[in-house]
C-alpha cells in the first residue's frame, strides 16, 4: 500500500469512534481529509462537526456536513485528527499544516481524542519533526531569541504562511525533547507565544496507526 492508501485505510477505521447522534470534531491535514471523506457516507448519522481549521470548514461544507460553531457547543464526543508525530505514550507534535491552535482547542473540549497515522508517524522519541510554535506577529523575534537563550534548538521563522488566527509560526528544528509535557508548558510560558505543537498535556487517548499488515489500535 501506498502511504495515502495507509492514511486512507486508518481514516476509515476512525468511523468506529464516531457516537451516532452527537457532535465530533475533525482535524486538519492530509489524513483528516480522508476522514472527511470517510465521515460523509454516514454524515446523517452526527450532529455535526466542529473544525480545527478553515480547510477543514470548507471541506466538511463541501460533503454537506453541518460545522457548527465551538462556542455553541458544550461538548464534543471524539475529536479526530492525524499527527506529524507519536510517541508510544502517545504525545504528540502536531502543527504541520499551521492549525496547532485551533487543533488543540477542539482537542481540549473532545471527550475522546482519537489520532489517525500512517506508521511512519510512530517515533521512540518526539523532536525529529521540526515543533511548531504559533506566535504573536510583532514577538515573533523577542519569542525566536528567548527559545535560543532559554530552550534550545534552532527556530525557523516558516516563510509564507499566516495562520487562521491571523499569526506566525516558528518551527523549531535540532529539539531533543525529553519531557514533552515540561517542554510544552516552557514553551506556552513565553510572552507572545500563542500555542505550540507539543500535545502532551492533552495527548491522544488513542492512535489508529495504519500499517502494511492493518490498522493497529495502540492506547495511552
Ligand atoms: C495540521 O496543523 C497538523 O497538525 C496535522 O494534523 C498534521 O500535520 C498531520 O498532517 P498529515 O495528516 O497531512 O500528515
Amino acid at each position: 500500500m501506498t502511504q495515502d492508501e495507509l492514511k486512507s485505510e486508518v481514516a476509515k477505521a476512525a468511523l468506529k469512534y464516531v457516537t451516532p447522534g452527537t457532535i465530533i470534531g475533525v482535524g486538519t491535514g492530509s489524513t483528516a481529509n480522508f476522514f472527511i471523506d470517510h465521515l460523509a457516507g454516514m454524515k446523517d448519522s452526527i450532529k455535526g462537526a466542529v473544525a480545527s481549521s478553515i480547510d477543514t470548514a470548507n471541506r466538511l461544507k463541501r460533503h454537506g456536513i453541518p460545522v457548527i460553531n465551538l462556542n455553541d457547543v458544550d461538548e464534543i464526543s471524539v475529536y479526530i485528527d492525524g499527527a506529524d508525530e507519536s510517541d508510544h505514550k502517545l504525545n504528540l507534535i502536531k502543527g504541520g499544516g499551521g492549525a496547532l491552535t485551533r487543533e488543540k482547542i477542539v482537542a481540549a473540549v473532545s471527550h475522546q481524542f482519537v489520532c489517525i497515522a500512517d506508521e511512519t508517524k510512530l517515533v521512540d522519541s518526539l523532536g525529529k519533526f521540526p515543533l511548531p510554535v504559533e506566535v504573536i506577529p510583532m514577538s515573533a523575534n523577542y519569542v525566536k531569541r528567548q527559545i535560543i537563550e532559554s530552550i534550545g534548538g534552532n527556530p525557523v521563522l516558516r516563510e509564507e504562511l499566516t495562520t487562521d488566527n491571523g499569526n506566525l509560526i516558528l518551527d523549531i528544528h535540532e529539539l531533543d525533547i525529553v519531557d514533552p509535557q515540561d517542554l510544552e508548558n516552557r514553551l506556552n510560558n513565553i510572552v507572545g507565544v500563542v500555542t505550540n505543537g507539543l500535545f502532551a498535556n492533552r495527548g491522544a487517548d488513542i492512535l489508529l496507526l495504519g500499517s502494511q499488515n492493518g490498522v493497529n489500535i495502540i492506547k495511552s
